[in-house]
């Protein structure tokens, strides 16, 4: 990649984004009334409406330009050649091989790996299947009423958030539930609703070492060995990781171990065997379907131009904010409650993989990289964080997610849902002005000094830029557009800012620290006295509390 490119084409928009300082978003739309048309891309069911940013056309021409000049579209053919682009454990990142439903060849690390994957897939949804129709039961002979998702990051989040947005689609017999944290609480509260001789225990785990999973499953055995016997493991377990040896220790028959790659990154795992407690819940031929919405976006990402192509251009617009305007959030809204954990999902693919401060050859960036990505579904946080968006010193880019159809049985919820999220981008981009405050507090009648006090505290600047991701209806193959748009976003990010999105080292401190701490914790008389101050501090304090 030729970097004096990349240092022209940020110095080009960094002088250009002093040019259109001031120019604001809803005057825009006066001087060209065509800019929904032109600033919109359809993809199948979803529509990408890109009109309410701080841009032009002339922005747009050089963000390209800087996309070009970091060369994404080589490095977009590496990505999907298989080259290791995780270049610090010599890895490719070919999740799309997982979603490759044409069998078509994929390479990674020079190795056509279809033949395994299609295999594998092929053993898990079978498995899915007959978990589903009752083929395969418990060891009580009973078919299973529900399953227990044993996992974290990206081997909890991706199933738990696609399980509970596609929740219609979930077979009504079965109930999923998902148990992450290492907090007893989690899996405590979750065994209270449990029928334990019905319930199937998915361990999921690609490295079968992390300590929340290993704890939490390990908890459970011992519960199922004792309730319905030792010999009943065998039938309420399975697994899915990459280390297929350490699985066997556990008691778990070898035709319930599901595989998957090194080359698959655990916040781009859904999309193999870590998806099996939502195949189990959706059935086979809606996993597929979901697969099949990852493989359309792999389409379009190599073969649209970049300036109709959708995760690019979602790229270029988070760096156009964190870079040249120093945006240091970003907000994802769906207004659509199934959606709910679709924030937190992003927050560790956008997070883990781009929250870097060195770039590939280990040196500091020279620019910030990955904002802090928040959410919750909308209308909900609109009574709780939106006041900040609207007023607040912090400008902060939203992505507002919505249906056109109802998911309910209630149109009229529906409508009102709608025009609650078409109604807050509104508000984002027009603001109100002092003038318009001023003309309506006298005409509610109120008196010069009222007029006076209150209306500074009524304006809103506006100016604050939206994408809107508007969808036909939220379908498993919508579901999967949706996940692989991020994943390809991120891609194109980490290639602008130069850092490797397919490592995390940054977790591995604290865990290392955990390990250490873990038998301090839990021996009362062991010494303190190679922790810091304050770690021995609340160490002693907590003593006191657990004597008391
Ligand atoms: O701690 C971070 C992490 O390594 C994530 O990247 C991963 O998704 C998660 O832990 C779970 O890891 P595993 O699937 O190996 O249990």
């Amino acid at each position: 990649m030729a970097r004096g490119e990349v240092a022209q084409a940020l110095a080009a928009l960094e002088t250009h984004r002093r040019d259109i300082g001031s120019q604001r978003i809803a005057d825009l739309f006066t001087a060209d009334p065509q800019r929904f048309e032109r600033f919109h891309v359809k993809l199948d069911d979803i529509l990408f409406d890109f009109s309410k940013h701080r841009l032009n056309e002339t922005t747009l021409a050089l963000l390209l330009d800087l996309a070009r000049a970091a060369d994404v579209e080589g490095r977009r053919r590496a990505l999907f050649a298989g080259e290791p682009v995780n270049t610090t454990e010599h890895r490719p990142a070919m999740h799309m091989a997982l979603r490759n439903l044409t069998g078509e060849p994929m390479f990674a690390a020079g190795r056509d790996v279809m033949p395994a994957v299609l295999d594998e897939r092929r053993k898990m949804e079978a498995f899915a299947e007959a978990v589903r129709n009752g083929e395969i039961t418990s060891a009580s002979g009973e078919r299973f009423t529900d399953v227990v998702n044993f996992g974290i990051g990206g081997s909890d989040l991706g199933p738990a958030m696609a399980a509970r947005a596609l929740t219609p689609f979930i077979a009504d017999h079965l109930t999923l539930h998902f148990v992450a944290n290492v907090d007893g609480a989690d899996f405590g509260d979750t065994l209270k609703r449990l029928p334990l001789a019905t319930t199937l225990f998915i361990i999921c785990s690609k490295t079968f070492t992390t300590l929340e999973t290993m704890t939490n499953a390990a908890t459970a055995r011992a519960i199922v060995a004792q309730a319905l016997g030792e010999a009943a493991v065998a039938d309420q377990f399975c697994a899915v990781s990459t280390h297929l040896d350490k699985i066997a220790a556990f008691g778990i028959r070898s035709d319930r171990v599901f595989g998957f790659w090194d080359w698959v990154g655990g916040r781009y795992s859904i999309w193999s065997s870590i998806g099996l407690s939502l195949a189990i819940g959706i059935g086979a031929e809606k996993f597929d379907k979901f697969l099949l919405g990852g493989q359309d976006i792999d389409a379009h990402f190599t073969t649209a131009p970049l300036e109709r192509n959708v995760p690019v251009l979602m790229a270029l617009f988070g760096v156009w904010y964190r870079n040249f305007w120093g945006f240091a959030t970003h907000a994802v809204i769906p207004y659509d409650e199934r959606m709910a954990r679709f924030p937190a999902y992003l927050q560790q693919l956008e997070m883990e993989s781009n929250g870097k401060s060195v770039d590939l050859s280990g040196a500091p960036v020279r620019c910030a990289t990955a904002p802090v990505i928040f959410g919750e579904p909308g209308t909900n946080c609109q009574h709780a964080f939106f006041q900040l968006l609207h007023q607040g010193t912090e400008i902060v880019p939203v992505d507002f997610l919505i249906a056109a159809q109802p998911s309910g049985a209630d149109a009229k919820h529906h409508q009102l849902l709608f025009a609650n999220c078409l109604a807050q981008s509104q508000a984002l981009m027009q603001g109100r002005t002092i003038e318009e405050v001023v003309a309506r507090l006298r005409a509610e009648n109120l008196s010069a000094e009222a007029i006076e006090a209150l209306a500074p505290h009524k304006v809103f600047e506006g100016n604050r830029p939206s994408s809107t991701f508007l969808y036909k209806r939220l379908s498993p193959r919508v579901l999967g557009q949706l996940i692989a748009l991020y994943e390809h976003k991120v891609f194109v990010q980490g290639v602008i800012w130069n850092i490797n999105s397919f490592d995390q080292w940054g977790v591995e401190l604290g865990k290392e620290l955990a390990g250490k701490l873990a038998p301090i914790v839990a021996d009362p008389n062991r010494s303190t006295e190679e922790c810091d101050r304050s770690t021995a501090g609340l160490i002693a304090a907590a003593r006191k509390h657990c004597k008391g």
